[in-house]
């Protein structure tokens, strides 16, 4: 079963997309192009270019932040806020159908 996902841009605009559980939500970004998703690492956290911000409502679902990924969000490009994840740490699931991640101005 696929899960929807829309990422709200800086300018307003959205891309929603409906993805195949399993892969990351950089991935997913990455393969629907969302402007300002690089995913340089491939998702080994070491790049911090798939910042985004999750929508409060959704802040449950997406999980914590383990201890590296809050070293590597303090190197993101855009603000840091206490809805920061790196995407490449959130993997699609079925009960995320319906996220909201916002793609941070830089
Ligand atoms: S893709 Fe590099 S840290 Fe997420």
């Amino acid at each position: 079963m696929k899960m929807n996902v829309t990422w709200i841009l800086p300018d307003g605009g959205e891309i929603s997309a409906a993805i195949d559980p399993g892969q990351s939500l950089m991935e997913a970004a990455t393969a629907h192009d969302v402007p300002g998703i690089v995913g340089e690492c491939g998702g080994c956290l070491s790049c911090a270019s798939c910042h985004v911000h999750v929508d409060e409502a959704w802040l449950a679902k997406t999980g914590e932040v383990e201890e590296f990924e809050d070293v590597m969000l303090d190197m993101a490009s855009g603000e840091r806020k206490s809805t920061s994840r790196l995407s490449c740490q959130i993997e699609a699931h079925p009960d995320l159908d319906g996220l909201r991640l916002y793609v941070p101005e830089v």
